[in-house]
Formats: structure tokens, C-alpha cells, sequence
């Protein structure tokens, strides 16, 4: 076969670590608290409401911005929760996916040659997303053991070429929250410059112990330079619908919106119709820190007597764990064990790091059924290797 010859864009790329874990799981039969995604059902209203959109019609071309009835809910839903009376017209947009309203930010405003400050360890779509746009990714790690953000380095980091600094709360993999401190810091740092900001939230209501999620929505200075993504996958348990939004003031979703509309023009109608009547009842997404707190502490308790030992997670699907030395010295290594040895599937957070960083901690998914963690928890505790 004769090729063309193509010079890649993301040259070195390798198969994601979710992928390549979740193929193991499959092959060794192991339980698999590697990837993000609930294995517990959605609420059947849910789907009851995409068959009625269905049956009434709603199988056309939706609307490029969205569905109106859905931006109206969430705007409701971000004035009620953040204080921001966004307008769903202008500064709302309906996305495939919280992936996706990240890469079309990206897309919308970096240029050749821009710098882009991150903090590591961080999730696996943003460093691809800037390098594609010829943008140049600044990786900040964020303090051990505590995934705090170094703010000095920041301020240490930024530059002229500086056009955006991306952050996540609640954070996936670290599961730790930003707080009221850091969302000052962020201001003072960008303050009279000419840098954007990308928030990634879309843990937003997986928040636990009564803590509370600190929007760039309801800082209203921020919310001036920021483009917001959420997921409506993660919070209605159907992370394969692929349905998210982005939020910005309108002179940034004006940019995003002129990507968006050649990137894919509009989402899938039915369920944007079944969920704008879904989410108009709050306690839908209210209800979530409780569900998921739940089952981060059953897991806590399931795992008391193994030899794997907590870090604090406020939020999100994760849980993370460190492990002793008897285990070995290298986290994808110890993963690779845990799955073919003890048949539970890890996510090895040294993977969330471009460089090779490896506080030796494994990455744990709680968003799943009492019985799968119950399972998953028996096996870590009675290993019969590495004692
Ligand atoms: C931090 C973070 N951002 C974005 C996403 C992507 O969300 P979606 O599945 O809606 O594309 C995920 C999914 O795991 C995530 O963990």
C-alpha cells in the first residue's frame, strides 16, 4: 500500500490509559473502577421523557445554540445556584459532551505560539486540545500530598504570551475543590491582562461534607474573561449520551459559537427536549451530593482493613489511594498487577501527568453500585501478592 504522506499533528499520542485499563478489565474479567462512568441505572423518567420527545416529533435538527427550553432551564438553574443571570440566549450553548465544549473553547481563541498554564495531574483532553492549535501547554503541578495550587508559580509562570489558564473543580483525579482563596488568586493574577480562563465543572454538584462549589459563575470579575464547561452526562448518569454546555459572557460565546456551528451545528434534539423538562425539577441535580457522598464513604469503610489508604476527595467520581512500597515503586505497574492479579481495574494517577511524576497513588471511580465496590473492595483487601 502506497501512503500519503501526512505529518501528524499530535505526534506520540499513545492509547489513553482509560482505554487501555478498561480493555484489561474486560480481558481479566475485573471489576472496573478504572474509567468514569456510573454502572448503576439512570432514572427511567429520563429515558420515558426522550421516547415522548420522540413520539412528538422533536427528531430534527435542533437549534445550533441548543435547544431553548434547555438553555432557559439551565440559565434558571445558574441564576439560583451562582447569582449570574446569564442570558440563554447569547451566553449559553448546548455541546456533545464537557469534552467537547472544552476542545471548542480552545479552538474558539488560542493562536499559534500562546501559552496555556494548566496544573497536572489533570484530565487526559486538555494537553492534546492546546497542542493542536500549535498553543504551547505550561504544566503546573499542583503540591503533594494536599493537590493545592502553588499560586507563586503561577504568578512565576505567567508572561506576555500567557492567553489562558485552565482549572477544574471539583478535579478529576485529585478530587479536591477550589476554594474562595484560589478563584482571588486567579483574579489578581489575571487582572488588567489579557488572559482567559477555562473552567472545567463538570463535577459541579458532586460535592461533599455540606462543602461548596465555587463557581466561576458567581464571580462575576472572572466570569468576564472565562468560558465555563459542564456535563450533562455526569449529572444525569448517562455519561454515553454525550450532552454538555458551555457558558460565556456573549462576546466569547459570539467566537465559540462560530467554531461550533461547522464543528457539528447542533446536538441531538430528543434529549435535549427531555432534559430541559428533567432538570426544571432541581431536585434532579440536588440531590447528587448525597448519592455520590454515599458511596464514597461505603467504599471508605469497605476498604478500612486493606493496605491502601485514602486521600482526601471533597468531590467528583473519584476517590484516590496511595499504596506501600511492599506493592512496588511504579503505579502503572502496581494498576497493571491490581487488574491481571486481583481482578480490580485502577487508574494509576501518574498518568494524569505529562512527565513522569509518580506520587504512587491509584486513581478509584465511586460512581458505581454498593455491590460492585463491595466486590471491588474485598479483593484489594484479601491481595494475595506483594505481602
Ligand atoms: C474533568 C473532566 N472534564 C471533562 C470530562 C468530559 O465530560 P463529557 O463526558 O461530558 O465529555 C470529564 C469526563 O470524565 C472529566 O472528568
Amino acid at each position: 500500500m502506497s501512503k500519503v504522506e501526512i505529518k501528524s499533528k499530535l505526534p506520540n499520542l499513545q492509547t489513553t490509559i482509560f482505554t487501555t485499563m478498561s480493555q484489561l478489565a474486560s480481558q481479566h474479567k475485573a471489576i472496573n473502577l478504572g474509567q468514569g462512568f456510573p454502572d448503576f441505572p439512570m432514572d427511567p423518567l429520563l429515558h420515558n421523557l426522550v421516547e415522548k420527545a420522540m413520539h412528538n416529533g422533536h427528531n430534527q435538527y435542533a437549534h445550533t445554540f441548543g435547544f431553548q427550553g434547555l438553555r432557559e432551564v439551565l440559565a434558571e438553574k445558574i441564576n439560583t445556584l451562582y447569582c449570574n443571570a446569564v442570558d440563554s440566549e447569547t451566553e449559553i450553548t448546548i455541546t456533545p459532551g464537557g469534552t467537547y465544549a472544552i476542545s471548542n473553547a480552545l479552538t474558539s481563541v488560542l493562536r499559534e505560539g500562546d501559552e496555556v498554564i494548566y496544573f497536572e495531574p489533570c484530565f487526559d483532553s486538555y494537553v492534546p486540545n492546546i497542542k493542536v492549535m500549535g498553543a504551547k501547554p505550561i504544566a503546573i503541578p499542583l503540591n503533594f500530598p494536599d493537590y493545592s495550587i502553588p499560586w507563586e508559580k503561577v504568578r512565576e509562570a505567567v508572561n506576555p504570551k500567557t492567553r489562558m489558564i485552565m482549572i477544574n473543580s471539583p478535579n478529576n483525579p485529585t478530587g479536591t475543590l477550589i476554594g474562595l482563596q484560589d478563584l482571588e488568586q486567579l483574579n489578581e493574577i489575571t487582572r488588567g491582562t489579557q488572559i482567559l480562563i477555562l473552567s472545567d465543572e463538570v463535577y459541579e454538584h458532586i460535592v461533599f461534607d455540606g462543602e461548596k462549589h465555587y463557581s466561576i459563575l458567581s464571580h462575576t470579575e472572572l466570569f468576564e474573561r472565562s468560558f465555563v464547561a459542564f456535563s450533562l452526562g455526569k449529572v444525569c448518569h448517562c455519561t454515553g449520551w454525550k450532552i454538555g454546555y458551555s457558558v460565556s459572557p456573549a462576546y466569547l460565546t459570539k467566537e465559540f459559537r462560530n467554531h461550533h456551528q461547522f464543528n457539528v451545528f447542533s446536538v441531538n434534539t430528543p434529549m435535549q427536549v427531555a432534559m430541559a423538562e428533567y432538570l426544571s425539577e432541581p431536585q434532579t441535580y440536588l440531590q447528587l451530593p448525597k448519592v455520590f457522598q454515599d458511596k464514597r464513604d461505603f467504599f471508605a469503610k469497605e476498604m478500612e482493613n486493606s493496605i491502601f489508604s485514602p486521600l482526601p476527595s471533597k468531590g467528583s467520581y473519584f476517590q484516590c489511594f496511595t499504596f506501600p512500597e511492599n506493592l512496588g515503586d511504579n503505579s502503572r505497574k502496581v494498576a497493571l498487577d491490581l487488574v491481571e492479579k486481583v481482578g480490580v481495574a485502577l487508574i494509576p494517577v501518574s498518568a494524569f501527568y505529562q512527565e513522569e511524576t509518580d506520587n504512587k497513588v491509584l486513581r478509584v471511580c465511586i460512581a458505581k453500585k454498593e455491590e460492585t465496590l463491595r466486590e471491588a473492595a474485598r479483593r484489594l483487601t484479601n491481595l494475595s501478592y506483594g505481602i
